[in-house]
């Protein structure tokens, strides 16, 4: 693995081995007894807001061993009139091993991986547009593996903006891969028709009947420009402590617009955990993409 673009660009073997290596991490950090501290170095360059994806790849950077350095594009070059791939090339010949990329632009990642530069830098898609977020997918099936043992034939209920929502993609690619249900529940104006593998399902409590996990979406403000008629869609789409099934876990990728798409006090509930838990993974799982990336690519 040289860079992480999207799911797509893994193979099944590969999300496993990084759960696997994730679930090492998870074991072995608390204790302090992981492998030998790593010398690379990241840098983390967040053209979107994010607090849980910045941070875990923070810490698992420098868990890891790796230095960290975050990039602030209000007080960089690029302010000057330099371009991106420039950018990536100069942080490339200072020393960065890889880049941790979140970007409005969809396939953006991509299509810098495909440039033809020799050049030793890695790129991983921290969230890219509203196409994909790998690294999220990749921590929600580690925690539904640990919840859940296997997400083989399990039902998988996905509730909100879901056309918006690179976190619903990539969760959709991967799970299906591993033969989960996935079903999508939302009004109309937050559909998207393009998500033929998983089962599209507008009545809430016919989305969540039988879900063996539940995972609730952010309405994401500033990508929508009409009106949301928020009152409607609290009283049709809210996911509370009396329609979430008895057997579902909760989960949210976050953040949470608390009491809209998720009831507070089902949030503060126990069963409100495994959110908390999900940014928790985060930091193992991001560890292991990391360490996959740095050893596969090692001058
Ligand atoms: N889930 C997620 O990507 O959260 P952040 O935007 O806070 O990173």
């Amino acid at each position: 693995m040289k860079h992480l673009i999207d799911i797509k660009s893994l193979t099944n073997d590969e999300i496993l081995e990084i759960t696997e290596l994730a679930h090492y991490y998870e074991e072995h950090v608390p204790k302090g007894t992981q492998k030998k501290k790593k010398a690379g170095s990241t840098a983390l360059l967040f053209f979107e807001n994010s607090t849980r994806t910045r941070f875990s790849f923070e810490m698992a950077s420098k868990k890891l061993g790796f230095s960290a350095f975050n990039f602030d594009a209000q007080k960089s070059s690029i302010l000057k009139g330099e371009g991106f791939f420039d950018t990536l090339n100069n942080l490339n010949a200072i020393g960065c091993d890889i880049a941790i990329i979140r970007h409005s632009k969809e396939g953006f990642i991509e299509e810098l991986s495909k440039k033809e530069y020799d050049w030793g830098l890695s790129l991983v898609n921290a969230g890219e547009g509203q196409s994909s977020h790998p690294t999220q997918a990749l921590l929600d099936f580690y925690t539904l593996q640990k919840h859940l043992k296997t997400v083989e034939g399990k039902k998988i209920t996905i509730v909100g903006d879901i056309i918006h929502s690179r976190v619903a993609k990539s969760n959709i690619e991967l799970l299906t891969r591993f033969g989960a249900h996935v079903v999508c529940c939302s009004p109309s104006y937050f559909e998207d028709w393009t998500l033929t593998n998983a089962k599209y399902e507008p009545v809430l409590k016919d989305a969540l009947n039988d879900a063996d996990a539940v995972m609730g979406l952010r309405i994401q403000k500033e990508r929508i420009e009409t009106r949301v008629p928020y009152a409607q869609y609290i009283e049709d789409y809210q996911i509370k402590e009396s329609n979430l099934p008895k057997k579902a876990i909760l989960m949210h990728p976050g953040p949470v617009n608390r009491d809209v798409e998720i009831e507070g006090a089902l949030l503060d509930s126990n069963r409100g955990k495994i959110i908390t838990e999900q940014a928790r993974n985060g930091v193992f799982v991001r560890m292991a993409v990391l360490d996959l990336i740095y050893e596969g690519t090692k001058r």
